[in-house]
């Protein structure tokens, strides 16, 4: 204990400038350029200033691996003649890192990440061995951290759904997304997009951009695979809606995305009967009922059937269009009836209109 204390005590003493010993100063170590996972300019940069009269023999980098600095770059002073080189504990740079040793110009040492990996996230220190008038020393550099990001990707796949078919009107549906939401893990937002009825002009309708997102880190990454749910109820406005999951990265949402279109079966509904006449005669004349409606599936010809109030057990046509008539005892009621079936289920609706058939007067 008291010899810890005594080597300490003499460190200290020796680097004081008003003891009138020369001392190497201001090491220090930074960080320059990007720190992103991959792909990189990321140097680590060691400086000093030397004094008149010191002998640097070697400047080494240490890293702290498993709790422990390890030093794992080793550089050297121009007049030593020897190039920048990995230590033992530094074989992981291999293939992946550039040494510039520090030269007349410029007292720093660079180690340069032309790719940089998960286990350079760690302290770094700079050490330097010199021999000055009162013998060998060791000064060491406060510790710099390499904190690295890393970009999110694109979501792994269109977002999945359950039910994945079959969806009808008032039912939960689940959307599912996963990808690869970086470092630090970013978020997914959820945006639903309604077509209108006449185009395919996708109209944003909804923006859920608090919906838990929970990750994973991807093994042998730092990077996180992130996944998020939406549970929506389905509308029949939802038909052929398109549901976007988006990826947000440091509050900043990208343009990566993917979407599914849905399909929302609904009852036929809004069941309409209109006319029109072939000729604009007066008296009577034929008249062609139409009936239009709305559902999906969307109700097929032969799912439209007439009937009159009259009698009401039979069908008189079938298809979208009637013809009526033209005689003074088929003025009726006329009934259209719409039907459509999704899951093993059937739906009808209908609308009526009266239809009058006058005599000519002249007749
Ligand atoms: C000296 O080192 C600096 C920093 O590494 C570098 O930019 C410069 O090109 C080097 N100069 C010579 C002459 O090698
Ligand atoms: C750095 O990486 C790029 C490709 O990523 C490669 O073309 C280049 O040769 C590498 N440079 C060094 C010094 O390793
Ligand atoms: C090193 O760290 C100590 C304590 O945090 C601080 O007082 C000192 O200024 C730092 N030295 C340099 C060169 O940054
Ligand atoms: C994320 O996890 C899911 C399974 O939960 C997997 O299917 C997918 O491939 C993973 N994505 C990435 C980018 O690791
Ligand atoms: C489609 O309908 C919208 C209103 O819903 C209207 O503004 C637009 O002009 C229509 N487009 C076409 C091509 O009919
Ligand atoms: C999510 O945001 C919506 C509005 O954007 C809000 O109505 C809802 O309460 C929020 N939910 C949570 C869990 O924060
Ligand atoms: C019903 O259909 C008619 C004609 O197609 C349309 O004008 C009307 O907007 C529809 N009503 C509803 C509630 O969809
Ligand atoms: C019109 O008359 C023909 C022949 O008399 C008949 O078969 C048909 O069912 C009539 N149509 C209607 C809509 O009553
Ligand atoms: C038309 O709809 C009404 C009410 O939904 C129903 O009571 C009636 O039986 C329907 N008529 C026919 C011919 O299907």
């Amino acid at each position: 204990m008291k010899s810890v204390m005594y080597l300490y005590f003499f460190l200290v003493l020796i680097c004081l400038k008003d003891t009138g010993v020369e001392c190497l100063t201001n090491l220090q170590i930074s960080t320059v350029g990007h720190a992103v996972l991959g792909p990189s300019d990321l140097e680590l940069r060691c400086s000093y200033n030397p004094e008149s009269g010191d002998d640097i023999y070697s400047i080494d980098i240490s890293a702290e691996l498993n709790g422990q600095y390890r030093t794992i770059v080793a550089f050297y002073p121009e007049n030593k003649r020897k190039d920048g080189r990995l230590r033992m504990d530094g074989n992981y740079l291999n293939g992946r890192v550039t040494m510039n040793n520090p030269n007349q110009s410029s007292d720093v040492a660079v180690l340069i990440f032309n790719q940089t990996e998960c286990i350079d996230e760690t302290m770094y220190k700079c050490r330097v061995t010199y021999d000055s008038n009162i013998g060998t020393q060791n000064q060491e550099s406060n510790a710099t951290a390499i904190y690295l990001e890393g970009r999110p990707t694109v979501p792994d796949s269109v977002p999945s759904y359950i039910p994945s078919a079959g969806i009808e009107e008032g039912m939960s549906v689940v959307f599912t997304c996963t990808g690869n939401l970086g470092k630090p893990m970013g978020k997914f937002r959820w945006i639903v997009y309604r077509r209108n009825a006449n185009g395919s002009m996708p109209i944003q309708v909804s923006l859920y951009d608090n919906v838990t997102t929970t990750g994973l880190e991807i093994p042998g990454t730092c990077t996180f695979n992130g996944t998020s749910q939406l549970t929506l109820q389905a509308e029949s406005l939802d038909n052929n809606a398109v549901v976007r999951c988006e990826v947000v990265y440091q509050d900043v949402p990208q343009d990566l995305y993917q979407q599914s279109n849905i399909n929302v079966y609904y009852s036929v509904r809004n069941v309409t009967v209109t006319k029109s006449y072939l000729h604009y005669t007066f008296g009577p004349g034929r008249t062609t009922l139409t009936c239009t409606s709305d559902g999906n599936p969307a109700v097929r010809n032969d799912d439209y059937k007439w009937y009159k109030m009259s009698q009401q057990n039979t069908v008189i046509e079938t298809g979208f269009q009637l013809l009526t008539n033209a005689t003074v005892g088929e003025s009726d009621v006329y009934i259209c009836v719409a039907q459509n079936s999704y899951n093993g289920k059937t739906f009808s609706s209908n609308s009526s209109i009266q239809i009058k058939i006058g005599k000519m007067l002249n007749s």
